[in-house]
């Protein structure tokens, strides 16, 4: 009695470890650990398809637009992933998000990548590798005309309601900066402008090529020259889970081989497309 169901359970293991087995066989060419970080490149190539996770409410990082006549998600961003899906021979999939929500995606594996105009700073590096820095900007702010004159420093600002994007690092300065009363977090940029114009927030801090083409392309708002916000993490990089080396250089390949000019060529093109 007893030896038959260690019978069966042997022949149960067994059998799981085939289909283990073939599982692993099924995942990866070559003979290493099923689990190393050959994955992440090689899931990318195996299902042909690199999905990505923006925030697309940022141009000239990543925005829709109609231009083509069909409403797309564009940008700089989303150039440089096309340049990458293209360097791997997959197809390209963009996910549209709340920015907040982003690194979140990427833990539970709904994106491989994160292309948003995201700092990496050394909060987001415990949970997430970053490619090398591909394009910096100093961060203004953005008020309505004729206040824009007046604010020449952060304390300026002061009792001023501050508009920012929920989980960017313009969040943290603005709490670094002002009462945390005072500081308004929205999932979206467009919502924020809005809020600028209709008198229900004072200012709105984003990256100096944002603000620049949200004043060109809304009437009433101005952009405040006299107040520069630097950030010590200093430019933007593209996310994925972390020990990723291979997807790592891969995408950092990409970026070397585009080059930095061709890479702020294409941040200025971009603005074309905004509607
Ligand atoms: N660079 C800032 C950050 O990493 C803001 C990025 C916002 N990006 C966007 N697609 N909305 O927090």
């Amino acid at each position: 009695m007893k030896s038959s169901i260690v019978k069966k359970l042997i022949a149960v293991v067994s059998v799981a470890t085939i289909a283990i087995g073939m599982v692993g066989c099924g995942n990866t060419a070559k003979n290493e650990t099923a689990k190393s970080s050959t994955s992440s490149l090689d899931a990318i190539k195996a299902k042909g398809k690199l999905v990505v996770g923006t925030s697309a409410d940022y141009p000239p990082y990543e925005f829709h637009s109609s231009a083509s006549g069909e409403d797309k998600i564009v940008g700089f961003d989303i150039d440089i992933a096309e340049q990458l899906a293209k360097d791997l021979g997959v197809k390209l999939e963009v996910k549209d998000m709340a920015f907040d929500g982003l690194l979140v995606a990427l833990q539970s594996n709904k994106v491989d990548m994160v292309f948003a105009g995201m700092t990496p700073t050394e909060e987001r590096k415990q949970n997430a590798d970053f490619s090398d820095i591909y394009y910096t900007a100093t961060h203004r702010f953005i008020v309505r005309s004729g206040d824009e004159t007046k604010i020449t420093s952060m304390d300026d600002l002061k009792g001023k309601k501050i508009g920012v994007q929920k989980g960017s690092i313009q969040e943290g300065i603005a709490k670094d900066n002002f009462d945390a009363a005072d500081v308004k977090s929205l999932d979206k940029i467009p919502d924020l402008i809005l809020d600028l114009k209709n008198n229900k927030v004072d200012a709105v801090l984003a990256e100096l090529p944002v603000a620049e083409i949200n004043v060109e392309k809304n009437s009433g708002i101005a952009i405040v020259k006299d107040l520069v916000v630097k950030d010590p993490d200093g430019g933007v990089a593209i996310a994925m889970k972390k020990d990723s080396p291979e997807l790592k250089d891969a995408i950092n390949n990409t970026i070397k081989n585009l080059g930095q000019d061709k890479i702020n060529q294409m941040a200025k093109d971009a603005n074309s497309l905004v509607e």
